[in-house]
């Protein structure tokens, strides 16, 4: 079979990776790919932001059998829909579906309507409005842009003047453009957080691992929010937590969006917040996490691209997701600046030492090749996993790897997993 990726990250190079390891896969291509994906698959620059029609053309010509989309982007656009227009095999969420993703407001009107439990909220379009309520209301309060915003369009506040600015910044400034024309006032929650991450073709579910990310930019979770600067797997989810969040959450979820006419088939990504044992919803996404992917994909032992067929097809039933037992953690190296605007074309060195160790899985994200070599071209640049008997290992194995590596500006948290180390870590 031929398979197409669409996207360009870390994510995507994890699932190039693994997908490549299929013994079905005859040939891989990547749109737009990056200089870590080209290493195991053919990349192609066609364009999509603008029209899918260009990739449906790369489909037809190369006689591509299935494509996996990897960001949010294309689904909420609407890239599912019109490839099965065209006839063309895809997995992920229709554009209807989708939206779980593409508006937070959605989304919060939606748990509302079907009892999924999550924080309370206001929607304003109007930034006076919403100054008046924060200045009113008791507690610390997180401030959404409802579009989306690269995963930055989340302000977590501690005081009112915080949350005032938070408004004025998404609303006034338009940080975030057309996404923060309406926002959400949401309560601040307080626990753990827990990525909950499942497959679904409509009518059976199948649950990943689970795994925890680590938003903010600092270690011990200082300072503002990221894509992700970390991800260590199995995430705290005890089996019993595991059943309630299946049954409060993840269920109602599916029934629902069936119900209201938007059937969900894919990646559905519930982040989490889970405090006495009890699990509310932070956030939906419509998409393999990133870098949740690099902490779990390494882990399962199935065939990924019959898994991702079983979904496409509709015979999820018949596929039973088989894991390895070890523990991985995979830890992001960032430049300089980021999440605000960061550094780019620093020469990356130490790589192919990485290449040598054993368990230790380099996947690529902001980096581009150009003449001399490898340098940096995005904020997030690399993600290195290792995959080892225990955490503690795993923890212990990959900073020994990533100290290795280096670019001028290169940050990491160094803290990725330790919150798991602590006893009665289960929420
Ligand atoms: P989201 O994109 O909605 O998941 O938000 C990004 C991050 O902001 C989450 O992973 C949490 O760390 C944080 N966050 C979002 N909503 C809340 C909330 N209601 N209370 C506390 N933290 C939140
Ligand atoms: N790791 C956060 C996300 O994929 O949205």
């Amino acid at each position: 079979m031929k398979v197409l990726v669409i996207g360009g990250g870390g994510r995507e190079h994890t699932l190039c990776w693994k997908l490549s390891q299929s013994p079905e896969v005859k040939e891989i291509f990547a749109v737009p790919g990056n200089a870590g994906i080209s290493e195991i698959v053919q990349c192609k620059e066609t364009e999509y932001e603008k029209s899918f029609s260009p990739l449906v053309g790369l489909v037809r010509k190369e006689g591509i059998d299935l494509t996996v989309v990897g960001p949010e982007v294309p689904l909420v656009n609407g890239i599912v829909d019109y490839f099965q227009k065209k006839g063309l095999a895809i997995f992920g969420p229709s554009k209807a579906a989708a939206l779980l993703e593409g508006s937070k407001v959605f989304a919060k009107r939606f748990m509302k309507k079907y009892h999924i439990p999550a924080a309370d909220f206001k929607v304003f379009s109007d930034p006076d409005k919403a100054i008046a309520y924060v200045e009113k209301r008791k507690g610390p309060v997180v401030i959404k842009a409802d579009g989306l915003a690269a995963g930055k369009g989340v302000l977590v506040t501690e005081t009112k003047q915080e949350a005032v600015k938070a408004i004025k910044l998404i609303m006034e400034k338009k940080a975030f453009g057309d996404a923060g024309k309406r926002i959400l006032v949401e309560e601040k929650l307080f626990g753990q957080e827990v990525s909950f991450i499942v497959l679904t073709d409509g009518k059976t579910v199948r649950s990943l691992v689970s795994s925890q990310d680590h938003k903010p930019i600092y270690d011990y979770d200082q300072g503002p929010n990221t894509g992700g600067m970390g991800a260590y797997s199995p995430g705290p989810i005890s089996p019993s937590l595991h059943k309630k969040i299946m049954r409060r959450i993840i269920i109602p979820t599916l029934q629902g969006m069936k119900e209201e006419g938007r059937e969900f088939r894919g990646v559905l990504y519930a982040g989490l917040m889970i405090k006495g044992g009890e699990p509310k919803v932070l956030e939906f996404n419509v998409r393999f996490g990133d870098p949740e992917s690099q902490a779990t994909l390494p882990r399962l032992k199935n065939d990924l691209l019959e898994v991702l067929l079983a979904v496409q097809e509709q015979s999820l039933n018949q596929v039973h997701l088989e894991w390895r037992p070890q523990a991985a953690v995979c830890v992001i190296l960032a430049s300089r600046g980021y999440p605000g605007s960061y550094d780019k074309g620093k020469s990356i060195k130490g790589l192919e030492k990485l290449s040598r160790l054993p368990n230790i899985f380099t996947f690529y994200a902001g980096v581009k090749r150009e003449d001399h070599g490898l340098v940096t071209s995005g904020g997030r640049v690399l993600g290195v996993t290792a995959l080892s008997k225990n955490l503690k290992e795993a923890i212990r194995q990959v900073y020994r790897a990533v100290e290795k590596v280096h670019f001028e500006g290169m940050y990491y948290r160094r803290d990725i997993g330790y919150k798991a180390l602590k006893k009665g870590n289960y929420g």
